[in-house]
């Protein structure tokens, strides 16, 4: 039994869960653990030591040997700040087709329990509510129609200066989209007692409200 709350956030690519973890733990004065970074971090080692996206082993040696540190919401692998390299879609892309192998999830999972520290964790990624924190107090699955995601992500892209283009992101949304829902190991699926939010029609602190009055009135 675990006394330290995790909020768990969950959901695809681009549903806004990055942006609500990270205000809510802002309001909340809580740590926060972006998985998905960690996924990223891994995809951007294996191909600077140019291990194939299907050598789950050697994946997974490397991802247990990785050099990382967060520090005030910027990623280091060792000891270099990528986080604006690991935002690239071909990253994305990468660490999903990483994130299939059960060895390489394996590897990860200290690490993130890791970040559970006292007042509390907001976590966001694909599994958290259903894999690495099962016993989150609140459970939360934001989703958003997939227009409404390739726009944010469109917006998002241009802004930290990658190019991007519309029909090649609402592709690439629908391809990470099935291979993280398909996948056999720690499948995107809302845990059985999440909550669900649709965020498509909800501004940002619209959403970071719901999450935290959720909180509060358990
Ligand atoms: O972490 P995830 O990939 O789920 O998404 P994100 O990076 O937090 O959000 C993608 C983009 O959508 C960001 O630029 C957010 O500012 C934006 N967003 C939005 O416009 N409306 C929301 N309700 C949530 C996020
Ligand atoms: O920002 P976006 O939502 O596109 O992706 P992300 O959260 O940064 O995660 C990148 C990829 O890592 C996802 O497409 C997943 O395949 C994988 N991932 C995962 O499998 N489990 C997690 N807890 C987090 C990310």
């Amino acid at each position: 039994f675990h006394q330290t709350p995790v909020i768990a956030i969950d959901g695809p690519t681009a549903s806004g869960k990055g942006t609500v973890a990270t205000l809510v733990a802002a309001q909340l004065g809580f740590h926060l653990l972006d998985s998905g970074a960690l996924y990223r971090l891994a995809a951007l080692a294996s191909l600077r030591y140019e291990i194939a996206p299907d050598a789950a082993d050697d994946l997974a040696a490397l991802v247990g040997d990785l050099h990382i540190t967060f520090r005030e919401g910027c990623a280091q692998l060792d000891g270099v700040d990528v986080s604006n390299e690991i935002r690239a879609e071909e990253i994305g892309n990468r660490a999903s087709a990483i994130a299939v192998h059960q060895a390489v999830r394996a590897a990860l999972v200290a690490r993130q329990r890791a970040f559970r520290k006292e007042p509390g964790l907001v976590a966001d990624g694909r599994d958290m509510g259903t894999v690495i924190f099962p016993d989150a107090p609140l459970k939360v699955f934001l989703t958003a129609s997939v227009e409404a995601r390739a726009a944010r992500r469109y917006k998002q892209l241009i802004q930290k200066g990658f190019s991007a283009n519309m029909d090649d992101l609402l592709r690439d949304l629908r391809e990470r989209d099935a291979r993280d829902s398909n996948r056999a190991v720690a499948p995107l699926k809302p845990a059985a007692d999440a909550k669900l939010l649709d965020t498509s029609a909800l501004t940002i602190d619209q959403a970071v409200d719901q999450v935290v009055q959720w909180y509060q009135a358990q």
